[in-house]
């Protein structure tokens, strides 16, 4: 008999009809005369109940139907007398496909987030995890959805790279080189002329550089793809392998890539609010209460446009009022994660595009305002998380941009290429990077990024 998932069973109102479904055993209750067994098989949050008379069935293989194990079962559809669920099964015939052996260790509930984590080859099978999974992979639909109809490119940017786009040297190196004889010359310096691919290579940080290729030809495009940062940063909102999206438009200036930015995570938010119901009902109802609420305020309110010399003065006014943060405000600095959430969370009460950093801290690539002092960046900053995406106006001006390259000690010969886009019709472009899992984070209201992907990167731990 064929197969109906378990989402299209409790939609459905054949009552009367022969249906089978397969799935893992959530819970089994029940009395002497009557079983009640909750299966699951991952279509949807909600499991459908299998009602199976004991005395139908053979006790050997009831004693069987555990937690954890997989079923196979025939009955036919009827209207639930129970509370909570709509139809259920009446079972002809149950057949075991899969026993669970009594130390699965996803049977208790309320198991922590950390022994969660320790089990992520399990934990797919637990209502939170599944509910996360569904919400991410409607994600990248809604990405993919939104950038098609706006016209963007879907353009694949290489994963193996010689080229460190954010220049902060926080790269994982390729190589086939054996490590336990490396040739160096008399500075020390390793030969990477017989390695692989004849030079140093890493894997990328970002798709941008080549992104910025793709839209002065294409004109507008994304990448979506999996980026790597050797950073050791052990927070609950970093990876070492994290996925991004990053948009590039030509002829874009930084105004039109704030609206950009805002209107494409609005519509992501929305995607979620009219397509995951169900699992955003459980995670508000689980995880945390605001959930809903929050997506529908983010979704409902303008972004609060502000420039970082404001947001200074900002974080400089709390810190004289008695607000105390842990690391110290002064125009220059990059802001920490706590001083992003003041004024998200407590200043705005609302999502902050923040603009025009000191150039210092940010990437060579940023286009530089008149001041001298700052640059055309952008970072979108969001209640819970902080910085969610990052992006800018790009420097076009082939002088300015090399001049500084140098300042900065980028290594010209990985760059000849990016400057090339300056030499032949330079065009005004700007574009962002929007971090996946930090969106995730943000629909689903989990609080560690590690518990929004399936199987996480982060220093000292490559598990699964
Ligand atoms: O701000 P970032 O470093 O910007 C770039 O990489 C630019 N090249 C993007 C562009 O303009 N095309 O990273 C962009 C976003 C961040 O805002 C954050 O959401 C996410 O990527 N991100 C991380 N997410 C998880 N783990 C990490 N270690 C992350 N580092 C950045
Ligand atoms: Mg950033």
């Amino acid at each position: 008999m064929k197969r109906t998932k378990i989402i299209d069973i409790l939609r459905s109102q054949d009552y009367g009809q022969s249906v089978c479904v397969k799935g893992w055993v959530r819970t089994r209750r029940g009395s002497k005369a009557v079983n009640f067994i909750a299966l699951n098989d991952g279509s949807t949050i909600k499991n459908v109940q299998i009602v199976a008379d004991v005395e139908k069935f053979d006790a050997d293989l009831l004693r069987l139907v555990t937690t954890g194990a997989c079923l196979s079962v025939e009955g036919t559809l009827v209207q639930s007398q129970g509370v909570g669920q709509s139809s259920e099964i009446q079972a002809t015939k149950i057949e075991v496909l899969g026993t669970c052996d009594a130390e699965y260790p996803m049977q208790k509930k309320g198991q922590t987030f950390e022994f969660m984590r320790q089990h992520a080859h399990l934990r797919l099978r637990t209502n939170t995890f599944g509910a996360v999974m569904r919400i991410r992979h409607n994600m990248a639909i809604a990405i993919h959805q939104y950038f098609h109809e706006h016209g963007f490119v879907y353009f694949h940017t290489p994963i193996i790279t010689a080229s460190d786009c954010e220049g902060a040297g926080e790269m994982f190196q390729v190589t086939t080189k054996n490590l336990y004889d490396l040739k160096k010359d008399e500075e020390g310096h390793i030969d990477y002329s017989d390695d692989f691919f004849g030079k140093m290579t890493s894997l990328t940080v970002s798709g941008q550089l080549e992104g910025e290729l793709g839209a002065t030809a294409l004109g507008a495009i994304y990448t979506f793809g999996p980026t790597f940062r050797a950073e050791n940063s052990n927070t609950p909102r970093h990876l070492a392998e994290f996925w991004m999206i990053e948009p590039e438009v030509a002829f874009n200036d930084i105004n039109d890539n704030m609206d950009l930015a805002e209107d494409f995570i609005k519509h992501c938010v929305r995607w979620a609010l009219d397509n995951c119901q169900d699992d955003l009902e459980f995670l508000n109802k689980m995880i945390d209460p605001t959930l809903i609420e929050r997506l529908n305020f983010v979704l409902e309110n303008d972004f609060v446009r502000l420039k970082y010399t404001d947001g200074i003065k900002i974080l400089e006014e709390a810190v004289k009022g008695g607000h105390k943060f842990e690391f110290p405000v002064s125009w220059g600095m990059d802001l920490a994660s706590e001083h992003e959430r003041f004024l998200v969370e407590q200043h705005f009460k609302c999502p902050v595009i923040l603009t025009d950093y000191p150039k210092e801290i940010k990437a060579f690539y940023m286009k530089q305002n008149d001041d001298g002092k700052t640059v055309r960046a952008m970072d979108v900053l969001f209640p819970q998380i902080g910085e969610i995406i990052g992006g800018s106006e790009r420097e076009e001006n082939y002088d300015k941009l090399l001049q500084r390259i140098k300042e900065m000690d980028i290594p010209m010969k990985d760059m000849w290429w990016y400057l090339d886009t300056r030499r032949f019709g330079t065009c005004p472009h700007s574009g962002f990077g929007l971090g996946f899992e930090r969106l995730i984070l943000f629909v689903t209201g989990m609080q560690n990024i590690r518990d929004v992907i399936p199987f996480p990167r982060t220093p000292k731990t490559a598990e699964f």
